[in-house]
């Protein structure tokens, strides 16, 4: 991919190439957006010290996440309709994360299944489950990713109930898309995206079409959240499923200190400082602002990565500093997906490398495991 030198260029790519209903589903947050915004800005105000005169001329973004060794410490989040961004888009980017070592997690809510993503994809990947009230359906899922030997299970505790995003109500988002005039005059303007849809089976939800009774299809996919999701989940629930996995449990969604102690006591190997990319509790604090606390409160009781507001490998070394043992991104690497299905993947994830490796250099710090706060002003958060 020619003249791209950012992820912000991924984006605009992405926005002209993917229709409108699902670049948006994407791309926006709950209601105002201030926390949406708020992840990225907070992550911008953290200023590094610039220094000079240290040999670093050998650099090592290298860091395990979970145990597993990985190029950098930065895993692609579980994100639902990933399949509308680019035909068969879930098995292209497990493709391009596991060529460029690096965790893929596959969504509850991905267009290709389970079992389509391990055919395809020969390194195992994590596997991001949502409790819904079907619980018989719940189990077969996790005997699902078992059979697929998903190496753990990332359960996601922040979206019991669905946040508004106001762009899908206006977008009425559905998959595949309800062919209304103004869909169809969108369709229109994206020629390369419909040609790839027309070659590929996948454009319903791969884990949940056919495998839940009276699913058929997925109309509208506020309405089957709201019909399905399990408002009612609790940390016996979460227990309960850890122990029918049996292996590596990651909780994602904890912004409170208190709840991240409660999910190490349910077990959690890893858990990840979220809010879900801005798109469920609006007004919440973003999660570089929520990391620190949690990181305190856990310890090394487990690995605590963070997500939300990733856009470049200089947000990673932030995050890194701030105290995260790991990083997710999520819209960043739909963009490349969306711009240029596997080959956009990889472009992300090199671009993100290069920034995140050349930005340890000019901290003059050649070793991410050993990167700490030292590599940041002390008063960083006065410099907004
Ligand atoms: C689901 O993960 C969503 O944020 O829509």
């Amino acid at each position: 991919m020619t003249a791209i030198a950012c992820i912000e260029d991924l984006r605009k790519k992405a926005e002209k190439r993917v229709p409108r209903m699902f670049y948006d589903y994407a791309d926006s947050g709950s209601w105002s957006e201030s926390t949406y915004r708020a992840n990225e800005d907070d992550l911008q105000a953290i200023k590094f010290r610039q220094r000079v005169a240290i040999d670093v001329s050998t650099r090592d973004t290298k860091m395990p996440m979970l145990g597993e060794t990985t190029t950098m410490p930065v895993a692609l989040a579980p994100t639902g309709l990933t399949g509308m961004q680019y035909a068969d888009g879930e098995i292209l980017a497990a493709k391009a994360a596991a060529d460029f070592g690096v965790p893929f997690t596959l969504s509850t809510m991905s267009i290709c299944s389970i079992e389509d993503v391990a055919a395809y994809s020969s390194t195992p990947f994590w596997f991001q489950l949502y409790v819904m009230r079907d619980r018989d359906f719940i189990r077969r899922l996790v005997d699902r990713a078992r059979e697929a030997k998903c190496s753990a299970l990332m359960i996601t505790l922040d979206l019991q109930i669905m946040g508004q995003r106001h762009k899908d109500v206006r977008n009425g988002l559905s998959a595949p898309p309800k062919p209304t005039l103004r869909n169809l005059m969108n369709l229109v303007q994206k020629p390369a995206w419909c040609l790839g849809m027309l070659g590929t089976k996948r454009r319903q939800f791969g884990n949940i079409v056919g495998h839940v009774k009276g699913v058929k299809d997925m109309s509208s996919l506020a309405d089957w959240t709201v019909s399905q999701f399990d408002a009612s989940l609790s940390w016996d629930d979460v227990k309960e499923i850890r122990k029918q996995w049996g292996g590596k449990v990651i909780i994602k969604g904890i912004l409170d200190a208190e709840d991240a102690r409660a999910a190490v006591n349910v077990g959690a190997d890893a858990i990840v400082v979220s809010n879900h990319g801005g798109r469920q509790l609006d007004g919440a604090l973003s999660a570089i602002k929520a990391l620190p606390a949690i990181v305190d409160a856990v310890g090394d009781k487990a690995e605590v990565w963070m997500d939300g507001g990733i856009r470049s490998g200089q947000d990673v070394l932030r995050a890194i500093a701030k105290g995260a043992q790991g990083t997710l991104i999520g819209r960043a690497f739909l963009y490349g997906l969306g711009a240029g299905g596997q080959a956009g993947v990889t472009k992300a994830l090199e671009i993100i490398h290069k920034e995140l490796d050349l930005t340890m250099g000019l901290c003059g710090q050649p070793e991410l495991r050993k990167v700490d706060s030292s590599i940041l002003l002390a008063a960083e958060s006065d410099h907004r």
